[in-house]
């Protein structure tokens, strides 16, 4: 089972910090922000993390690339904490595919087809970290108790951000489990059905890479991973999780950046 990591944007809302360096690769306490992705990925039943990767940002492969040179170089120095950290960031099963062109979000988990054959995947977007890796083996949980069903993950937003997002509409199970409906991408706060915003975490059954072969154009011209979502309600259940805002931070703008880096900073320290 795969974990795919849409990578290829282009990181406008940080320019000109991403000028010359990907947005996925800016420091969150320390380590790029991609590497908890990765690692959140490898803490869940996938075996391999695909990065779609855009052809010019090199730097995000040369970070999961094994560099013995350099382990070795720092053991001789008696630096093996470095030694350590950067031998195991090389050891990740991580591989590539690439997005040749800015088409949407589910053009570019239409672009790693090829690696996940028949088999259920996660996406997990690089704009929001869950540093505690737990959100993934939970949403597999739900997702086993129904079947194999795809499991999405929600959380509650005000009124003003709803259409910045995809929202469900559904009913509620349990405290924390619905069972959706239909979605809808960044609706009009009118037209939203509920206040539940798809939050970048997903277990997708191979259904929805199939269908993502015919998805059209939808909001801002792009071709919509919601769209093929909404699509295969027609043919299978869908259910999502209700995360608590605790457990997840956003990283996505410049400020909630910089917002995840001091609270995260802050709680290592504690722990320390
Ligand atoms: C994407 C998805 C959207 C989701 C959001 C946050 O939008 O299309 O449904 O709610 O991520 O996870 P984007 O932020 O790429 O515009």
């Amino acid at each position: 089972m795969k974990a795919l990591i849409p990578a290829a944007g282009m990181g406008t809302r940080f320019l000109p910090a991403t000028k010359a360096q990907p947005k996925e690769m800016l420091l969150v306490v320390d380590r790029p922000v991609i590497q908890y992705i990765v690692e959140e990925g490898l803490a869940s039943a996938a075996d391999e993390v695909v990065i779609i990767n855009s052809r010019d940002k090199k730097s995000i492969e040369d970070h999961f690339t094994p560099n013995p040179e350099l382990v070795a170089t720092l053991r001789a120095r008696g630096k093996d904490k470095y030694a350590d950290a950067v031998q195991q960031v090389g050891d990740y099963n991580v591989s590539y595919v690439y997005q040749d062109e800015p088409l949407g979000l589910g053009h570019a988990i239409y672009c790693a087809h090829e690696k996940t054959g028949n088999e259920p995947f996660y996406v997990l977007l690089g704009d929001v970290l869950v540093p505690d890796n737990k959100m993934l083996p939970r949403m597999q949980e739900i997702s086993d108790a129904h079947g194999g069903a795809s499991v999405i993950a929600v959380l509650p937003v005000p009124d003003d951000q709803v259409s910045r997002f995809g929202v469900i509409a559904g009913e509620a199970l349990s405290e924390d489990v619905w069972k959706v409906d239909s979605l809808v991408e960044k609706p009009a706060l009118e037209d939203a059905p509920s206040n539940l915003a798809v939050f970048g975490r997903y277990l997708l059954s191979p259904r929805v890479m199939e269908l993502l072969a015919d998805v059209q154009p939808g909001v801002g011209g792009e071709i919509q991973l919601t769209d093929a979502l909404d699509a295969v309600l027609k043919e299978e259940e869908m259910y999502a999780l209700v995360i608590d805002p605790e457990d997840g931070f956003d990283t996505g703008t410049v400020d909630s950046w910089l917002e995840t880096n001091n609270i995260l900073y802050q709680r290592k320290k504690n722990a320390q």
